[in-house]
């Protein structure tokens, strides 16, 4: 048995069990599990303060765990960085965007890529001509990946300049240009009018097809959680409370009694 299959011991591109976290006295996070298969789209749901973006956090290292484990596609996660786990095929998105905001859209995106880039330091720094035709793939690459939002025609607009919705479509191409096989979204939808959120629905399962990959999804638009997920867990207070098809939340009384008086009114 070689080393690589002896830690790919997980068939689901994400496998967590029995996660937890406690910040202080709070238990922010407990018992959590999920198993992700290739290219399912789950949601992630449950009142503001809930643990939703502390799960992306701990799936993506930028928490520790207090308990428990993560497989992201066979690999323990465990004492690894963000950038060790971004390479084993995991990229996500921000609550509150994170870009460049004073360079150029596609060079948001150039720098995303850069991780997958062959030239060393030293022929970027020479200028040598594998640079130069890396550099010239990177470029063909980046505006490939900005078409996928119809965001070619913006590639040197500072990213900053952007309206919104656009911004927080630059992210996901962002997240995208690091390969991922699993893409966790963080609230896609939040500030989008109902036009925009109904195109990123399509877009997200547009994403999912062309580039085969699984998709976690945090949102409080329940018309697009309820409209591309194929299943949904439902957290409160650090908990699953409740986990089914779209159809099965809507109706679940649980779900309800967490979110009355507790929705936001976005
Ligand atoms: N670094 C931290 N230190 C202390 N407490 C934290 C930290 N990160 C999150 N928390 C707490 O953990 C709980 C869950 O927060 P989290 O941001 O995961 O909620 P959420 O479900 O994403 O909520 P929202 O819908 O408002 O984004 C909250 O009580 C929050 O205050
Ligand atoms: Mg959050």
């Amino acid at each position: 048995m070689n080393h690589e299959s002896v830690q790919n011991n997980s068939a689901y591109i994400l496998d967590v069990t029995n996660l937890g976290i406690d910040f202080g006295g709070l238990q922010a996070l407990d018992d959590f599990n999920i198993q992700v298969k290739d290219r399912e789209i789950v949601g992630l749901i449950g009142p503001n303060g809930a643990g939703k973006t502390t799960i992306f956090n701990l799936l993506t290292s930028v928490y520790q765990p207090s308990r428990g484990n993560i497989q992201v596609t066979g690999r323990s996660t465990k004492g690894k960085t963000p950038h060790e786990v971004s390479q084993f095929g995991i990229a996500r998105t921000f609550q509150n965007i994170r870009l460049f905001k004073n360079i150029s859209v596609i060079d948001n995106v150039k720098i995303a890529l850069h991780n997958g880039m062959k030239y060393s330091m030293l022929s970027a720094i020479l200028r040598l001509p594998s640079y130069w035709r890396e550099e010239k793939a990177a470029t063909k690459l980046a505006l490939e990946l900005l078409a996928v939002f119809n965001m070619q025609d913006l590639a040197d607009q500072p990213a900053g300049s952007l309206p919104y919705g656009a911004q927080r479509r630059l992210e996901i191409v962002r997240a995208l240009a690091t390969n991922p096989k699993v893409l966790l979204l963080d609230e896609p939808a939040a500030g989008m009018n109902p036009s925009e959120t109904a195109e990123l629905m399509s877009t997200i399962r547009d994403i999912r097809d062309q580039f085969n990959m699984a998709i976690v999804l945090i949102e409080h638009d329940m018309s697009l959680v309820m409209g591309i997920c194929e299943r949904i867990l439902v957290l409160n207070y650090g908990l699953i409370i409740a986990q089914g098809t779209p159809e099965e939340i809507k109706n679940s009384p649980v779900v309800i009694e967490a979110y009355l008086g507790q929705q936001r009114g976005e």
